[in-house]
């Protein structure tokens, strides 16, 4: 069954018909909500909101390994997960929607294994291409029959938050190759690798990065594109479940 990850901006998919809730019990504890099981655009899916519902959890507080563990327990075989991000480069402009193909890991501190059992055997993941090429090609095929601006491909900068960047933070990001910044892209794209779930992820612009505009980045600003934004969001993942 297909799972959504809802991110900021995405608390709830007010388009999901409600069939049932499932809180199941993991090793590592409670997920951020009940895994809701629902019916989009007449398809079964999975829906769970990574902040919690309401939306109350910091990126560094999720309970990453929980909300995984829950999904795969609830069904999952595939995961699209959205998020908000802040623009670095060009191709990222406020407003457009990303379908990211690299990651660079900036977090610390977080749990960012499920390998922690002494008892099992450990295994390195590949993780040289973190998102799936299937999911990316269908939700390609997807954007593309939208009137939307959004562009294929981009690397995401997952940072620590919860403050936002320093300018000469986004500029090493940039010199390393990132086009958008996030807080929550890890662990949660390689638990989900560990849990052999195929995940990828679309990502909304909401703000040029730090240091990227001439003004101070506000939430007003980003609440304000996470409006409109997050309706398309909405769409392309009805549509995409649909096919
Ligand atoms: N940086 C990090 N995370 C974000 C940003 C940002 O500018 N905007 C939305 N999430």
């Amino acid at each position: 069954m297909l799972a959504f990850i809802g991110g900021t901006g995405l608390t709830r998919m007010d388009n999901l018909r409600i069939i049932d809730s499932h809180t199941p019990e993991t090793r590592f504890g409670a997920a951020s909500a009940p895994v809701v099981e629902g019916a989009l655009n007449g398809q079964r899916v999975l829906f769970l909101a990574r902040h919690g519902d309401p939306h109350l959890l910091l990126p560094h507080q999720v309970n990453y390994r929980a909300n995984l563990a829950a999904l795969k327990a609830a069904g999952a075989t595939a995961i699209v997960a959205t998020n908000a991000v802040g623009g670095i480069t060009a191709q990222a402009p406020t407003g457009a929607l990303v379908l990211p193909d690299q990651i660079i890991d900036y977090t610390y501190g977080r749990e960012m294994t499920l390998f922690d059992n002494l008892s099992e055997p450990l295994v390195h993941v590949d993780f040289s291409w973190p998102f799936d090429v299937t999911l990316r090609n269908a939700l390609k095929a997807r954007l593309g029959a939208a009137d939307l601006h959004w562009n294929d491909g981009g690397c995401y900068g997952a940072t620590q938050g919860p403050r936002l960047e320093t300018a000469a933070e986004i500029d090493r990001l940039e010199r390393d190759g990132c086009d958008i910044v996030g807080m929550t892209g890890m662990p949660e794209a390689v638990l989900a690798r560990e849990l052999e779930l195929p995940y990828a992820m679309l990502s909304l612009v909401v703000n040029p990065a730090a240091g990227k505009s001439s003004h101070e980045i506000t939430m007003a600003e980003i609440d304000a594109v996470i409006h409109d934004g997050m309706a398309n969001v909405r769409q392309v993942l009805a549509d995409f479940a649909a096919h």
